[in-house]
Order: C-alpha cells, then sequence, then structure tokens
C-alpha cells in the first residue's frame, strides 16, 4: 500500500511529521470543488474493496472496533512503540476532475484521518502527514490531467507514533471522519488571508500570494463598504539588498479603520463580510475568495481577560466531537444543535477539548456568537511528565500548534489558543507558546499541564496557581476546589486571570456545588469563570441498538463507563445538571429584596431591554396572581431594584406561597428566572382515620452510589483508601437494619419515624414504602420537575408538577441512584385513568425518590437493560439525603451536604 514510500515506518517515527503536504492555511472557499464524500472502496484485515463511507469512522462501520480508554494507551510503550499490525486501511476512488480545470492547481483536501494518513495517485507517491484533527492538502496538479480519470488512494494508519500525542481521554477510532474533496485555484492565486480585526475598528488584512510570480498585480479588498488596494509583491522590485531589508513575503498588506463598526463578541455576533480579490496587470479578477470577520479585542490586563475592552465572565463547556451512531464523524447539524442548545442553557463559551474541531464549528460559532479556546491535538496524558521533554517529539509539537493557529486565526470567536492537554511542560511547550504569541499577538494563551505536573510534585494547589508559568498566559486549572481559588484570589494580588479550564464533573448523576464555585467568582477579581467537564455523555450505540461506553465492543483496555461526562446524553438530551448550570450562570442575577427583587444585568455588552420580565405568586404552585413589566433600562454590569406589585396571598393551613420573576426572549424562552418564598403557614394537627393500609417501611441508609461515590473523591485522594462506594459496601450499608433500628409510629393516617444513626457520611436516611402495582402517575408539590439534590437545586423551582413513574427517574447509561427531590411537600399517585390511589402529604420539605427498581437493583446492573421491568411503584421518603458533589476527579461533595451521625425524626400523612 506504499506505506514506505517516504522511508520505513514513517508511521512510528516521531520525526517524521508530514511529506509533500502544503503549508496550512485558512481554507479559502473556491467556487470549483468536487466533493469526495459518499462511497469509497475500502481494504482492511480480510475485506477487499468493500464500499465504506466517508466521512465516518470505519470502527462504526463494521470494521474491528472504537477502544475508550482515559489515560491508559491502546497498545503497550514505551514510546514511540507502536503494535505489530498497526492496523493499515485503504480508502481507494476513481476520480475525475472537469476538464476545465486545466491550468489550475488542483488540491486535494482531506479534513480528518485518524491517525497517519498516506495518498497515492494511481499508485505514485503524493505525501504523507500525522495530526487527526486538522486538515492535509496536497497539491495533486503535477500527477492528474483534468478531464482523465485517475485513481486516488488514502491509505489510513491506525496506531502510530502519534497516538501518544493524541492521548485523549475518548474513544480511538479510525478513518476518514472528515470530508474529503478536491478544489481548483489559478496557478498564481491568493494562498492565505490574515485579517486582524480590533474593534476600534482597525483593519489589518495580510493577503499571501503564491505560484509563478507575476508584474503589476494587485490584490482588491472590499469590507463594510470600503475597498482596499496594494500591489503584489513576490520580490521586491529593485536590488537583493533592499529585497532582504524591505520584502515581508509574497503578497500585500492593507490597513484601514472601519469608523463605528458594530463589534462581534458572544453577546452581539457581528460579522461583517470581507471579499478579497487578485487582479492582473490588465485589470482582470484571477482569483476571488470571501470570509466573515468580526471585530474584537482580546487582551489581559492585570488580573482581567478583556474582550473589547471589558472583563468578560466565561461561562464554558468542554466539548468533544462526539455522535451516538458516527463516532468522531460529527456532522453540521448536529454541530450547529450543539451550539444552539449550550446558547440556550446560557453557556457562552466553549473549549475544543482536546483538538481542533471541524471547521464548521468556528463558523458556527463566529455566526451566532460562543466564545472558543482553540486547544491543539497533544496529549500525552499516559507519558504526561516524560514524552514532551524528549525533542525527537519538538517537531510533532510545534507542528500540531502552529498549524491549528494558522488554520482558525480569522475566527472571532476564537479568544485563547490552547497547546494541548495533559501533556506536561517542555521546551517544546514554551516555544510553541512563544510562537504563538508572536504569530497572533491578539490572543492570549491558555494551558494547564504546568499545574498538574506541580501537583505531582507535592506542591498544594493554591500554590501551583500562583507560581509564575511562561507557558501560558491565564491561570487555568483543572478541578480546583472552591477554597483553592479563593485562596488564589484573595492572598496576594492576582496578575492574571484564572479560568478553571475544565471544573464540575458533569458525570451522570453530578454537579453538586456549582453555585458555589459561582459564587466565588462573582465575589473576587481575578475568577473569570471557567469550563464544565463535559458537553455530551460519549456513549456509541452498540450493535443490538442498545447505548454503550467502554467495554462494551469488547475493547480492551478499557476505561468503563468514565466517558459519560455529559452534561446532555449522546443524543443530546439535556441531564438535569445542565438546568443547573443554566440557572447557575443566568445573565441576568437576581436576589429577592423585601418587596421585590435586585436585578443585576451580568451581560458583558447587552442592555436588558430585549428581555421581557414577568412574575407570578403561586399557592402550593398555582398559580393566583401575576403581570409582566415593562422591559428595564439597565446596562451591562448594573444593578437596581424592582418592586413587583403583588399581594401576598391568604393560606390555608400547611400552605406555602411563591414569588417569582422571570426574564424571556422574544420568543418566549426563558432566560433567568428566581423564585422566593413569600409565607408559609402552618398546619392543624388534624386527625384522620386509619387509611387501612399497613404498609411496610424499610429504613434505608444507602442508595445505588453514584459515579462520584464509584471512582471518587480521586483528586483528593490519589492512591488514599476507599471510595466512599467501597466504604459503604464494607459497612454493610445496604442492610439498615444491621445499622439502626426504625421506631415508627402511626396515628391515624400520620406516620412519624425516629431513628438514631451514629454512622458518619452515608448516603441517606429515609424509609422505603411499596405502593403496589397499578401506579402510572405522579403529581407532586416541592422542587422539580427535574431531578435535584440538596447541593444541586438553584436550578428547580418550587411548583406542581407532574410526571409518569417511567419518566421520574434520569435514565443515566450507567444505572446509580437517581431522581430525587428535594423540598417536597406532598405527592398524589395516580392510576391510568388518572384516579387517585395513594396520596402522601404533610411533608416538611423532604427528599423524595420514586422510581420501580431498588438501589440494589442500580447497584448492581451495568446498563439500563440490566434492570428489571415490574408494574410495584417505590417512593423514598428521606429526613436527609446526600448531596452528588462533583467527586470523580473534582471535590467531593461539600460537607454541608452530607448525611452525618445523629436522631432523625421525620413524618407524613398517607392515604
Ligand atoms: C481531565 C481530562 C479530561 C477528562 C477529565 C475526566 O483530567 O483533561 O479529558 O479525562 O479529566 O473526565
Amino acid at each position: 500500500m506504499g506505506i514506505d514510500d517516504f522511508g520505513p515506518r514513517t508511521w512510528a517515527r516521531p520525526e517524521c511529521v508530514s511529506f509533500g503536504r502544503r503549508p496550512m492555511t485558512t481554507y479559502l472557499a473556491r467556487p470549483d470543488v468536487v466533493s469526495l464524500d459518499g462511497a469509497w472502496d475500502f481494504s482492511f484485515g480480510g475485506a477487499a474493496d468493500v464500499p465504506i463511507e466517508v466521512p465516518g469512522c470505519w470502527t462504526m462501520q463494521g470494521f474491528d472496533r472504537p477502544i475508550y480508554t482515559n489515560v491508559q494507551m491502546p497498545f503497550p510503550g514505551p514510546p514511540p512503540s507502536v503494535p505489530d499490525d498497526p492496523q493499515v486501511a485503504c480508502y481507494r476512488r476513481t476520480v475525475s476532475v472537469p476538464a476545465s480545470w486545466t491550468g489550475q492547481r488542483v488540491i486535494l483536501h482531506v479534513a480528518g484521518a485518524e491517525s497517519v494518513l498516506y495518498v497515492h495517485v494511481d499508485g505514485a507517491p503524493v505525501g504523507m502527514g500525522k495530526d487527526s484533527r486538522l486538515p492535509q492538502e496536497y497539491d495533486l496538479s503535477p500527477v492528474v490531467t483534468p478531464g482523465e480519470p485517475f485513481e486516488l488512494t488514502l491509505t489510513v494508519v491506525r496506531w502510530s507514533d502519534a497516538t501518544y500525542l493524541e492521548d485523549q481521554d475518548h474513544w480511538y477510532h479510525a478513518g476518514l471522519h472528515r470530508s474529503v474533496f478536491l478544489y481548483a485555484t489559478p496557478p498564481t492565486h491568493l494562498a492565505d488571508v490574515h485579517a486582524i480585526a480590533q474593534h476600534d475598528g482597525a483593519l489589518t488584512v495580510r493577503v499571501a500570494v503564491d505560484g509563478p510570480p507575476q508584474r503589476g498585480w494587485t490584490v482588491r479588498a472590499e469590507v463594510c463598504g470600503q475597498t482596499l488596494t496594494g500591489d503584489v509583491r513576490f520580490e521586491h522590485a529593485t536590488s537583493i539588498g533592499v529585497n532582504m531589508a524591505l520584502f515581508e513575503g509574497r503578497g500585500a498588506v492593507l490597513e484601514t479603520t472601519i469608523p463605528g463598526v458594530a463589534p462581534w463578541s458572544a453577546e452581539t455576533p457581528n460579522l461583517h463580510p470581507l471579499h478579497v480579490v487578485l487582479v492582473d496587470d490588465d485589470g482582470s479578477e484571477v482569483d476571488a475568495v470571501s470570509l466573515s470577520i468580526g471585530f474584537r479585542t482580546v487582551e489581559i490586563v492585570g488580573p482581567e481577560l478583556l474582550v473589547n475592552g471589558r472583563p468578560v465572565l466565561i461561562k464554558g463547556v468542554n466539548r468533544h466531537d462526539h455522535d451516538p451512531r458516527r463516532g468522531k464523524a460529527v456532522t453540521r447539524e448536529s454541530i450547529e444543535r450543539d451550539i444552539e442548545l449550550m446558547k440556550r442553557f446560557n453557556i457562552n463559551a466553549v473549549r475544543t477539548s482536546h483538538y481542533p474541531n471541524d471547521a464548521h464549528l468556528y463558523d458556527v460559532c463566529d455566526r451566532l456568537g460562543m466564545y472558543v479556546i482553540d486547544e491543539a491535538n497533544l496529549e500525552t496524558h499516559a507519558y504526561l511528565r516524560s514524552l514532551s521533554k524528549d525533542p525527537v517529539w519538538a517537531p510533532a509539537i510545534l507542528d500540531r500548534v502552529t498549524r491549528m493557529a494558522q488554520r482558525d486565526k480569522n475566527h472571532p470567536s476564537i479568544i485563547l489558543w490552547s497547546l494541548g492537554n495533559e501533556s506536561g511542560v517542555s521546551p517544546a511547550h514554551v516555544a510553541a507558546a512563544s510562537w504563538l504569541r508572536t504569530y497572533d499577538p491578539t490572543r492570549p494563551v491558555h494551558y494547564e499541564s504546568g499545574i498538574t505536573e506541580d501537583l505531582y510534585r507535592g506542591l498544594s494547589m493554591p500554590d501551583a496557581l500562583a507560581r509564575p508559568r511562561a507557558e501560558t498566559d491565564v491561570i487555568a486549572p483543572m478541578y480546583p476546589s472552591v477554597e483553592d481559588i479563593v485562596t488564589w484570589a484573595t492572598r496576594a494580588e492576582p496578575d492574571r486571570p484564572l479560568i478553571m479550564c475544565e471544573y464540575i464533573h458533569a458525570m451522570n448523576n453530578s454537579c453538586g456545588g456549582l453555585d458555589e464555585y459561582w459564587r466565588a467568582i462573582r465575589t473576587h477579581r481575578g475568577l473569570q469563570g471557567g469550563f464544565v467537564w463535559d458537553w455530551v455523555d460519549q456513549a456509541l450505540v452498540l450493535p443490538d441498538g442498545t447505548m454503550g461506553y467502554g467495554g462494551d465492543f469488547g475493547d480492551q483496555p478499557n476505561d468503563g463507563p468514565f466517558c459519560l461526562n455529559g452534561l446532555v446524553d449522546a443524543d443530546r438530551t439535556p441531564h438535569p445538571s445542565l438546568f443547573e448550570l443554566a440557572k447557575v450562570i443566568q445573565p441576568v442575577q437576581l436576589r429577592a429584596v423585601e418587596g421585590g427583587f435586585e436585578v443585576h444585568d451580568e451581560h458583558d455588552f447587552l442592555d436588558l431591554s430585549h428581555l421581557r420580565p414577568s412574575w407570578t405568586v403561586t399557592v402550593d404552585g398555582d398559580e393566583v396572581q401575576s403581570g409582566t413589566l415593562d422591559p428595564l433600562v439597565l446596562g451591562p454590569g448594573e444593578t437596581t431594584t424592582v418592586t413587583i406589585p403583588h399581594d401576598v396571598p391568604a393560606l390555608a393551613p400547611g400552605q406555602i406561597a411563591h414569588l417569582t420573576l422571570s426574564f424571556s426572549d422574544a420568543t418566549g424562552h426563558e432566560v433567568a428566572w428566581e423564585q422566593t418564598e413569600l409565607t408559609r403557614s402552618r398546619r392543624t394537627e388534624g386527625r384522620s382515620a386509619p387509611s387501612g393500609t399497613t404498609r411496610t417501611q424499610l429504613l434505608c441508609l444507602w442508595r445505588a452510589p453514584i459515579d462520584n461515590e464509584t471512582f471518587g473523591p480521586a483528586r483528593a485522594a490519589v492512591g488514599a483508601g476507599s471510595t466512599h462506594a467501597e466504604r459503604w459496601e464494607a459497612m454493610g450499608l445496604r442492610d439498615a437494619s444491621t445499622h439502626a433500628e426504625l421506631h415508627t409510629t402511626v396515628d391515624g393516617d400520620l406516620v412519624t419515624h425516629e431513628v438514631t444513626v451514629d454512622l458518619d457520611d452515608i448516603p441517606r436516611v429515609g424509609v422505603r414504602l411499596a405502593l403496589g402495582p397499578g401506579i402510572h402517575s405522579v403529581d407532586w408539590l416541592g422542587r422539580g420537575p427535574h431531578e435535584c439534590y440538596s447541593d444541586r437545586k438553584a436550578g428547580a423551582r418550587v411548583g406542581r408538577w407532574h410526571t409518569l413513574v417511567d419518566e421520574w427517574g434520569t435514565p443515566y447509561v450507567h444505572p446509580q441512584a437517581n431522581g430525587n427531590r428535594t423540598d417536597v411537600r406532598w405527592l398524589r399517585f395516580l392510576d391510568a385513568d388518572g384516579n387517585v390511589v395513594v396520596t402522601i402529604e404533610d411533608l416538611d420539605d423532604l427528599d423524595v425518590t420514586v422510581a420501580r427498581v431498588t438501589d440494589e437493583e442500580l447497584a448492581d446492573a451495568r446498563h439500563l437493560e440490566d434492570l428489571p421491568t415490574r408494574d410495584e411503584c417505590y417512593v423514598w421518603i428521606d429526613a436527609a439525603h446526600r448531596g452528588v458533589g462533583s467527586g470523580a476527579v473534582g471535590p467531593d461533595t461539600a460537607p454541608d451536604h452530607r448525611v452525618g451521625p445523629g436522631a432523625y425524626r421525620w413524618s407524613y400523612r398517607i392515604s
């Protein structure tokens, strides 16, 4: 297959980065394009010339399998050892380009090949290159004749030295996962455009021109109603001496200022078309390209990252390219949907963890308004402290960082460059950072790994945060605790912004304590937000149609369900945590005060005139008063107080009243809200007749461990002791009766429980009731409608909610405790005809779970399909229930949200 055509074993030699590949540029679309997406002839293993779809991963099309690992490599080292069978596949296709392309350059564009690409035309070698997540271009002009068919062979090697540089926590796939196409340009052509547009209107357009030198050619640029022109230089026109002193490269540099230009920000994504035309000495247009540019300025001043002169809060998420059916081959529609969904949930920033994404993502972020940290495809996690320090890898490190910046430089959405992830710090990293700062002084550099290396050396997090760092301009820790970042912000005047590149580990039932982070961020200068880990569950659809995770494809080694860390599931259904995030980061911050709310406009650029305020008063969740207010005249960063013209309603005994203020956009979508309890009335001690049914109440001190309890707390306890799940198992907590005795008194329909517990840090203190068959749905008054826990309830308001029993819980792909609701006051269980079958009321803001399966069944299941289906309906009524925390890799559940020893007493009426 010709993979030795460029020297022996180039796929296993770090110093071989590319051969014959075109230098990276911004992709400049031309009208003459031949798409090569679609069916190719594929040969791999035993299969010869079978059809396969491009773009696509061969691992998702029935060839070999995807492998999920986090830190560990999919094959044994030491680097750069590669398995004897590196898995080589050949994509073949007979192609022709129009005869009208005669005399033009014919360029092959392969937007992504995992992990090494070799290109042949009619069996003759053209070139090779590495970096699975950046495009590669090859000039086919010398080897093809337009109008005549030729055979294009793209050979992809799966396991290579490059795998050591792409050891991210995600699925290893293989193949041509992004589009492939050919395009034509004139021989002398626009090679690249670099537009530097600042928010004050200053614009520099550097146009690179390549190809046979010409005399008297010019470049014309049209932007914002202005036309700029400049002579194209191929060399300086005079002597060699002057050439040496004055000639800055082939092309032209155009400069202007656009007065009063509408600047770009994530809140005001104003884009302006820039047309660039190459004109020959006759005045004819030879080549023309267009891009969308945005005028914006990014700078660090003291401890603040400023966009257009204003400090911005980074309300970000990490995002992997992931499609549950297509693996790394994400579609444009899914990219678009992701960014739209993020915006709906108040997210304003994406870190492209941990590699440059499909070019379409940046276009969408420019257009819809989303800040981006663009991250180089560089992670050496298994060899974090060694590999990058070996200079043999330095060319590859620089190649990956510089090519990313060369491709993506024109996107206003990108505000920071990232050197990659978890690769330690090496001279090559410092060189790459320095290259970026010189090549593109308009964006600061981001890199975390020096902090992790310092932690491994034994430094505390606050000390590691405070260390000077040559490789990064922002302090970008992962998973620090709130205390750590506050210590950093208050110990000395911070000299750089701290933006957490990862925080709050959204692994299944997780994200406790998010509001604590944001309290700190809003209080301390220098703390500017962060990126939740991460956006989407990396579950993949198995051949039988069910959802799988690491190991389910027979992939070895694997890291099991650790790939399920999403705020949305793989099909993009939001997890309850996403509602919490949206509330905590909402751009209108509200605080209840006497008679109304204090309103703070937390937008960085927008005033509140685009939002419509409305309010309601509810009694036990039923609306009794409501009204709208005029849009507020309030600028970004400003605060005011609004009075709500409401009455405090009269309540029957046991009722509760709330006032809610809400801000919606023109489409009616709620952007921000706050709810405050107005008043509650005490219950009368009524007594009713016994219901006639005695139900068994089972004392419960345990829950099916959530992943934060199975995997963590990790950072706090590297190698130290057992996980909570193991501890609870060793205690025998599944059987609560061996630990405590439940005293229950029944007085009419009033049930009172008392128990004294002397155990520390357990999941819950509560009872489980089996309500019997035939229950179809539930009405309740309490927080909802989605799942919430004591440390993740800011986004769940008190209301009257209804759901099917089957939909009460959250179907996390990896089964674990789920479905809790906090501050519950009553529940009504209904049959399929809507008749109330059981009522449980007079709860004092207790934690309640409803399910058809037990905790034991959840804990013992690996997949949702392992759970039994039955008509029983269980309800857990807990006096105390542990928060969820973020402990799989972040901080454990905070002490306030743990369940400790003590005497517990709780009661309710059941009929
Ligand atoms: C970080 C890493 C992420 C992911 C996360 C845990 O260390 O950068 O890629 O592995 O931990 O889910």
